[in-house]
């Protein structure tokens, strides 16, 4: 595996191939990010990792600072899956000067959910993306495909439809959420949990589940879903959790659904796949995030 720190060797390495597949990460990786290399693999000519804790989408009281930095783990795991390119700038490499210039998404979108909770985070978000796309795909002749994980399913769609708005020739692709035997979905997040909350963080998951049963089991639509939000949320706090929320959305849009769409999704409804339970909440020190579609 070739490792650049610096763009303009990357850019040199890279021109010799027509179409990257990318996977950007933050590193500290697990089988969730390498389920994202494996899947990128065949999409492309030449298979391309970054590695980039990017400040912009951290809130000053988030975890920056003590965000794991695995580097020599990561490189074994990323060559071992098959990754031939990697990527990993140092800050003043990506933000020379301070990046005045940012990719703002839509507020209906990206202020919602963990909008709501991280302000800021998709802003973060997509100017690193579109500034890794633009030093990755730069040179490519044939546009490329890049990968992200669908645990982090708000985060997906809204890079989905950057890609579409700024008629970039990427092709967006999401990766199935990886899971623990018990059901947690493996994060990055989930190294800062004591034993016990190990134990305990299958929770949120099945929050999220016994929220989709409920909607699936409902006839005809009938059902109070703010209620059952509601309950879901008191449940899970009762057990020691902080939730910042837990709700049913679209698939498409992530805006509530209308009666007809969970009647659609209800017992006998005839349109599975098309709504999700997407939550996040807080266990001790950790913030976990989640998603089930149904
Ligand atoms: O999902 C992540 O790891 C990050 O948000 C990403 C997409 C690499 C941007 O920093």
């Amino acid at each position: 595996m070739h490792i650049f720190h610096r763009i303009p060797e990357l850019r040199a390495h890279l021109a010799r191939f027509d179409r990257p597949a990318f996977v950007p990460t933050m590193g500290n990786l697990h089988a969730g990010h390498l389920a994202l290399v494996q899947q990128a693999r065949p999409l492309g000519d030449v298979t391309v990792a970054s590695i980039f804790v990017n400040r912009l989408q951290f809130l000053p009281h988030e975890d920056f600072d003590s965000y794991p930095r695995t580097f020599e783990a990561d490189c074994a795991q990323l060559e071992a899956a098959g990754c031939q390119v990697l990527f990993a700038p140092s800050e003043p490499e990506l933000y020379p000067q301070p990046q005045r210039y940012q990719v703002q998404p839509p507020p209906d979108l990206a202020d919602i959910l963990e909008g709501q909770f991280r302000p800021g985070f998709f802003t973060g978000v997509c100017t690193v993306v579109m500034k890794l796309f633009q030093i990755v795909f730069g040179q490519s002749k044939g546009g490329g495909h890049a990968v992200f994980g669908q645990k982090d399913y708000q985060q997906w769609l809204v890079l989905r439809q950057m890609v579409q708005q700024f008629a970039l020739p990427v092709t967006v692709h999401g990766a199935p959420t990886e899971r623990a035997p018990d059901g947690l979905a493996l994060s990055s997040r989930n190294a800062y949990l004591s034993a016990a909350e190990r134990a305990e963080a299958v929770q949120l998951n099945q929050a999220l589940r016994s929220l989709a049963d409920a909607v699936m089991g409902s006839v005809g639509g009938a059902i109070d879903l703010a209620a059952l939000e509601q309950q879901t949320v008191a449940r899970l706090n009762a057990r020691g959790w902080q939730t910042d929320y837990l709700t049913v959305r679209r698939c498409s849009d992530l805006q509530p659904p209308t009666a007809t769409e969970l009647a659609g999704a209800g017992a006998g409804g005839s349109h599975p796949g098309q709504l999700l339970a997407l939550g996040a909440a807080r266990l001790g020190r950790t913030r976990l995030i989640d998603n089930w579609v149904f």
